[in-house]
This record gives C-alpha cells, structure tokens and sequence, in this order.
C-alpha cells in the first residue's frame, strides 16, 4: 500500500479562500478589520520564520497585522506592559506570543497576562478550561488543524485507537482532550505516550491513528506501525542546511518508509504546519466577530 498524502498546504489554502471572503465580508458589511499582533522575544530562527509566515499569511488575508520583536534580554517585565498595551488596544483582536521564550521569562505569567478575548493561540488557563468543558472557545491553532485535517480527509475518528507520542501543552495534552470528547473528529480511544513510556511500538502497532509530536527527527519508522493507519506527523526538525543557506527539514515520522505501509499520512514540510497558521487566522476572525458583537 502507498499512503494517501494527506496536504496541510491544500486543506489550509481552501479554508484560507473561505476566512478571505469572511474577512472581507466583515470589513464591507460592518466596517471591521480584524487585527492581530505576533510577539517575538530573541533571535530563534525557527521561531522568526513562524512569526513572518503568520504575518505575511494575516496580511494576505486583509487582516491588519502589527510584529513586535523584541531582544532576547527584555525583561519579563517589559513584556508584561507590551502584552497589556494591546490588550486595551481596539484594532487588535488577537495577541500571541511565540513560544519559547527566554529562560528568564515566567511563560505562565505571561500567557496568563493575555486577555482571554484575545487569546487566540488558546494558551490561556480559561480557555483551556473551556476547551476541556467542550465549551465554545479558542482551540489551540495545531491540535485545531490537526481536526480539519483528519476530518476534510475523511478519516473515521469515532471509535479509532488514536495514539499520540508527546505530552507537551501546545499539542500533545490538548489534541488527547479533544479527540476523546463528544464530537466531529472525536470519539476516539486515546493513550498518550511520552519519554518513560515502557514500549512506545507496543502502542503504536495497535493504533488507527497515530500523532507524532515529540521533536524528534523520523522517529517512528515503519515496524512501529499497523497496516493501513493514519499518521499525522507534527515534527518540524531542522536537520541541516542546504548551499543557500535554506533548514531542511524532517519530520518525527520516517516518511519514506511509513508511508508504503499507512493508508494515509501528511508531508513535512507541507503537512500540519499550514494548518497551524491557517487556524490562528481563523481564531482572530473568531476574535474580532466576538469583539464586535457578531456572535
Ligand atoms: N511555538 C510553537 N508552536 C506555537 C504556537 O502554536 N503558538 C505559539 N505562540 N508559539 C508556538
């Protein structure tokens, strides 16, 4: 079998044509421009790449869009009063802060400091309250894309024996909730596994699904997998550079072998990471709707 390439870089660019015409919808009926700002602290390349495609991806949507990078030595302080400047600023819907931030920033402290309105990363104790509940909130914009991509591909999640390697906050604990809760693309049984897992292909062999976010480069190969499972592959690796200077990147999933065994499996790049950006606009559409009493 040869896996179905599941293409984070179609779905996104379709659910994309739909927030544009939202978006200018939004501006042509009732006069309102979503607004979002991406806050950047040091110098981590892969970081500023994320933060210059979400920008560039705002601006090409007609959402105003404003960058803050700021050195790797600012205080946690000063970032506390930059995130406070635009929680009361009425042309932004949407703040995020890129994660991770220097050692000596209190990360809680700070994505606590967001205004859950405008939380559109979903980091925030509330809406991650709310998103345990099943209440209306902002998903995390990976484990959200990950949905949409499990969905518009057609994969059967009710049921499913999802396995999902990595127990981080951004992904790993929030994908668990929302695959095991009452809903589209959910139903699932779900196990997590994490770096003291005893037998990590003892889980994976059994799944339906499997989501790989661990950050570690083509760690799951194919005798870790069942014939016929979807693999969802999270990991952006950096695992050179090629002659001009471009990272090559790699995935957690050996893609090459896996994908002659899966029934479907998504590319690195090219796979979740535009489904990451896609969400965080449709969250800050979300936002402004919110903000102008819309919905
Ligand atoms: N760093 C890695 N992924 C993310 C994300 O989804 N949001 C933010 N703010 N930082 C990240």
């Amino acid at each position: 079998m040869t896996a179905k390439i599941i293409s984070g870089t179609e779905t996104a660019k379709a659910i994309r044509e739909e927030l544009k015409q939202e978006v200018d919808q939004l501006r042509e009926k009732h006069n309102v421009v979503p607004g979002l700002v991406t806050i950047l602290v040091g110098e981590d390349p892969a970081s500023q790449s994320y933060v210059t495609a979400k920008t560039k991806t705002a601006k090409a949507l007609g959402i105003h869009s404003e960058q803050v990078t700021l050195p790797a030595e600012t205080s946690e302080q000063e970032l506390l009063a930059i995130v406070d400047k635009y929680n009361n600023d009425v042309k932004i819907n949407g703040i995020l802060v890129q994660l991770p931030l220097p050692k000596h920033i209190n990360e809680g402290k700070v994505l606590f400091a967001i205004n859950p309105d405008k939380d559109v990363d979903g980091f925030h104790p509330v809406n991650v309250g709310k998103m345990m509940l099943g209440e209306q909130c902002f998903l995390p914009c990976t484990p959200h894309g990950i949905l949409e991509l499990l969905q518009r591909s057609g994969t059967e999640t009710s049921g499913a024996e999802v396995v999902i390697l990595g127990r981080s906050n951004i992904v790993g604990k929030p994908i668990a909730n929302l695959m095991l809760q009452k809903r589209k693309a959910g139903n699932a049984t779900v196990t997590i596994c994490h770096t003291r897992t005893k037998d990590m292909a003892f889980h994976t062999r059994r799944a339906d699904i499997i989501i790989a976010a661990v950050g570690v480069p083509k760690m799951v190969t194919a005798d870790m997998i069942k014939e016929g499972a979807v693999v969802i592959d999270v990991g952006v690796n950096r695992i050179g550079m090629t002659s001009e200077g471009k990272a090559i990147l790699a995935g957690d999933v050996d893609f090459e072998s896996v994908k002659e065994k899966a029934a479907a499996i998504t590319p690195v790049p090219g796979g979740v990471g535009p489904m990451t950006i896609t969400m965080l606009m449709k969250n800050t559409v979300q936002a402004a709707k919110q903000a102008a009493g819309l919905i």
